[in-house]
């Protein structure tokens, strides 16, 4: 165990102890496990209602968990209109900085404002509750805008991340079966521009239902709008329908069961078909404003910084519908962190004055290999909390954040969490001793365990599967249009019992220490991928047979993609190939999907039944021992 090899324990910091809405983390562990529902119904109490719930937990139809039944809300009313009618209409809900340095600032009148008028549009267009809609786009205001727009009219959001490709997007329109897209021009990326609306184009051409798509003008590029289908967005907000519908700027907001769908977000498993996992109105907003409160210890003057982008998870709960359910200030930055130097998320937190920032190791073994002079530019006294998120942290690179960002005196939130749950797992509060590298505890009211391949938990110190024993009001309720494999996946490893996918260890405080993925996820830079999705963009190429990918180490991206490529007859391996194979996986999937390295092979190892052994071309790679070899086909 690496804490007790080195025991490093870092108490919590006094100053922010003084004032934080928990004391102690074990404590509330304890309250909340005597009463769980009880404990979450407090939490439900802090919102608006409609209609108040009869029932917390509804756990008679297992593994498909209800929360808050019989409830009626909406999670926009709890993050728009709930703020509007008291002082906080006139703070700031969104700081936006564009990469070229354009601020933009929206007050919560503000935001409602645009959410009101964008719902217009958006039901003058036939959009109506349970309506999927596409929204693909750079980190612009007009993103949140368009998701909480979704939310009030009970339309169902299912954002695509605006860094991946035709391929993954076409996928994930046709699941969903959206009928509206909305998206930009272009967006800007570390001084260039990604072809947003070309993309949509192209990925338009293989898709049936799409019949109208929104254009936000962010680039400014020439792009093709084909008339009857593509509209701009400014043009529509400009509308008299815009504003009229409900008189002056207003908007009805829908109301929602507690149950009733939110959003699809599409993550990778472990197959090539990503998986749309769906969240509902009621208990994710519980979850996830609950879980940012407590574990940021976020107060109503503070400035909250989440660096991730807004069409991954940690963007959806943790940029737009957490804070904004704290009415606190978030800021939302577009571009790239070291554009155009390596100074400038620095230089953001001094000008903003952040006082809660939230990122990735990965992004701080990429910031801290530029050295210390960088940061040390900056005044970043504001900071009173430090997170981190999407894979675990090493050591060296948590040492560093806290040393070097966090002056020694800003304890590291180190957030466990999955698309699937929707909001942190186990994570310190500010009241938990610290040891870098272990996420620490679960959460108030989670209860999380290390089982072993028969589902006995492990003994401290032993490596095993982590499991979350208790279902949470922000958990996932299925596999949109796949509820079988919602079961299979994450409920039949160990019957009633969540599998999470990762390994981990427990040490004897009780501390968890997250490993990593045990399935053909792979995650990159702290993006999550599957093998698969990359396997079959490597296919869909004429001169590839067969593909196999893996996830090797990598110092700054934590894991990057290393593919197995056997050609069809008639192609022969070579260089100017390789990169023709991996600029096709970046035009189908996205440039993060791009492999390191593609190796040209004769042969892939299989099973007699003809599936692909990664783990031994895995061990290979790194010259372990291949493991067990008895189904490996001659
Ligand atoms: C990994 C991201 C260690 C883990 C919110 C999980 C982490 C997967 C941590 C989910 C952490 C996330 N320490 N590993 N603090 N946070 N992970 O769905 O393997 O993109 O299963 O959600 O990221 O990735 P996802």
């Amino acid at each position: 165990m690496p804490n007790e090899i080195h025991p490093e324990i870092y108490p919590p910091s006094p100053e922010v102890m003084a004032a934080a809405y928990i004391k102690s983390h074990d404590e509330m562990i304890h309250k909340a496990s005597e009463d769980p529902e009880g404990f979450w119904a407090d939490r439900a109490r802090e919102f608006e209602w409609f209609k108040p719930w009869d029932k917390v937990l509804d756990d008679s139809n297992k593994p498909f968990f209800k929360w808050f039944v019989g409830g009626r809300t909406n999670i926009a009313y709890n993050c728009l209109d709930r703020h509007v009618k008291t002082w906080r209409r006139n703070k700031l809900a969104l700081i936006w900085e564009g990469e070229k340095g354009e601020v933009r600032t929206f007050s919560y009148h503000a935001l409602n404002r645009e959410v009101c008028k964008f719902s217009n549009v958006l039901r003058s267009m036939g959009v109506k509750k349970g309506d999927r809609v596409t929204i693909y786009m750079g980190r612009v205001p007009e993103l949140p805008i368009a998701m909480l727009a979704c939310a009030k009219v009970g339309a169902v959001h299912s954002v695509v991340y605006g860094g991946f490709s035709v391929e993954a997007l076409h996928g994930r329109i046709d699941d969903s079966q959206s009928n509206v897209v909305i998206t930009c021009d272009g967006s800007w990326m570390n001084g260039k521009i990604v072809e947003l609306k070309n993309i949509v184009d192209e990925a338009l051409k293989r898709c049936a239902t799409i019949e109208h798509v929104i254009v936000v003008k962010r680039t400014g590029q020439q792009v093709q709008m084909e008339s009857g289908r593509d509209y701009w967005y400014d043009d529509l907000m400009g509308l008299p329908v815009a504003r009229a519908l409900a008189g002056g700027n207003r908007s009805e907001t829908e109301v929602m069961d507690a149950e009733d769908p939110l959003f699809l977000l599409y993550t990778s498993g472990t197959t090539g078909k990503p998986k749309a996992i769906l969240h509902t109105h009621g208990g994710y907003m519980v979850g996830v404003a609950t879980t940012l409160q407590w574990a940021f210890d976020l107060k109503e003057e503070d400035r909250w910084w989440c660096t991730a982008d807004p069409g991954w998870i940690t963007g959806h709960s943790y940029i737009v519908y957490g804070p904004m359910l704290l009415g606190a200030t978030s800021f939302m930055y577009e571009g790239a962190p070291t554009f155009p130097y390596p100074n400038r998320w620095w230089s953001m937190i001094e000008k903003y004055g952040i006082n809660v920032f939230y990122t990735a190791p990965t992004a701080i073994r990429g910031l801290m290999r530029f050295g210390e002079a960088w940061p040390n530019r900056h005044d970043l006294s504001a900071l009173r909390l430090l997170g981190t998120v999407g894979e675990p942290i090493n050591p060296e690179a948590w040492r560093w954040y806290h040393r070097v960002i966090g002056k020694g005196k800003c304890p590291i939130i180190d957030t466990w969490w999955q698309t699937e749950t929707g909001m942190f797992m186990i994570t310190p509060l500010p009241a938990t001793p610290l040891k870098p590298g272990s996420a620490t505890k679960p959460f108030p009211g989670i209860i999380a365990d290390i089982y072993d391949e028969a589902g006995k938990p492990v003994a401290p110190g032993e490596e095993g599967f982590l499991v979350l024993k208790n279902p949470w009001p922000a958990m996932m309720r299925t596999i949109y249009n796949d509820p079988d494999r919602y079961v299979q996946q994450y409920w039949s490893k160990y019957p009633g019992v969540y599998f999470t996918g990762d390994s981990a260890r427990k040490d004897a405080d009780g501390y968890i220490w997250v490993i990593g993925r045990v399935d053909d996820v792979i995650k990159v830079s702290g993006y999550r991928l599957g093998t698969a999705e990359v396997e079959s963009a490597l296919v869909s190429h004429p001169a590839v047979a067969e593909a196999a990918a893996i996830g090797l180490h990598h110092e700054i991206k934590g894991h990057a993609i290393h593919t197995y490529v056997m050609l069809k007859a008639g192609y022969e391996p070579s260089e100017a190939l390789a990169e023709e194979l991996k600029a096709h996986v970046g035009h189908e999937m996205g440039p993060i999907a791009k492999p390191e390295k593609i190796t040209f092979v004769k042969q892939l190892p299989k099973t007699r039944s003809g599936k692909i052994m990664r783990r031994v071309l895995k061990a290979r790679a790194q010259g372990l021992p291949e493991g067990d070899l008895t189904t490996l086909e001659e």
